[in-house]
């Protein structure tokens, strides 16, 4: 992927939640601090606080219902092939996961390579999954934080870009914990897609290259 010079990024950013990375990206957007604009906002959940928050800051947001049914592969195709349709009416440059809790398929991400964003909380490869906070607790780790790579059809992996450290304190909890990785969050995931698109940062070949140059292992946050 490159940056179309001389004109915004048009983000379109999935969510299935409270959406607080959402609109830590759109204020950075609005704010000038990144060069891009949200065209929309999608959810998988219908109810997701983060569409109501994203209407309050005047952005399209819609539901795209995942909907079950017995046939698993069926419903999935059923919603990816709807997601697909609402992406290909907005023509993003870039597809921000923030929070998106449904694993995409590989016919999906091969829709769009080299074009979609994730964050996870945690400073991956380590702690892959759900539940990272609990887990780097029970684990009695001194360090933890966040992860922005480049999404391909395997969970949490792909090309690291910008991870962010913090450390892990006597007496947190799972919460104190998050608190602290989602203020470091909605700093480095904004980064990122500047850097994108500055034509700094871009994705070729399944490679992430920055500046030109291979980025074989992530950058740290300041
Ligand atoms: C974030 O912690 C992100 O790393 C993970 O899901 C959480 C989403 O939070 N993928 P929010 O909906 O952006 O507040």
């Amino acid at each position: 992927m490159s940056s179309p010079a001389g004109r915004r990024l048009r983000l379109a950013v999935l969510i299935s939640g409270r959406g607080s990375n959402m609109l830590a990206i759109a204020r950075a957007c609005a704010e000038g601090r990144v060069a891009a604009d949200v065209v929309i906002v999608l959810s998988d959940v219908a109810d997701a606080a983060g569409l109501e928050a994203a209407r309050g800051l005047g952005l399209r947001a819609e539901a795209v219902p995942y909907v079950p049914q017995t046939d698993r592969r069926a419903a999935r195709e059923a919603f990816e092939s709807a997601l697909a349709s609402r992406l290909d009416a907005v023509k993003p440059d870039l597809v921000v996961l923030a929070g998106f809790m449904r694993v995409l398929s590989s016919d999906f991400v091969e829709r769009f390579p080299g074009c979609i964003l994730n964050i996870h909380p945690s400073l991956l490869p380590a702690y892959k999954g759900l539940h990272t906070h609990e887990r780097v607790l029970a684990a009695g780790e001194r360090e933890h934080g966040a992860s922005v790579h480049f999404v391909t059809a395997a969970l949490d992996d792909g090309p690291l870009l910008l991870q962010a450290r913090v450390p892990v304190l006597p007496g947190d909890t799972p919460e104190s914990l998050s608190a602290r990785v989602q203020r470091q969050e909605h700093i480095i995931y904004p980064q990122v897609i500047q850097w994108i698109a500055e034509g700094r940062l871009g994705c070729k070949d399944g490679q992430a290259l920055f500046d030109g140059q291979p980025l074989r292992e992530a950058r740290q946050a300041s």
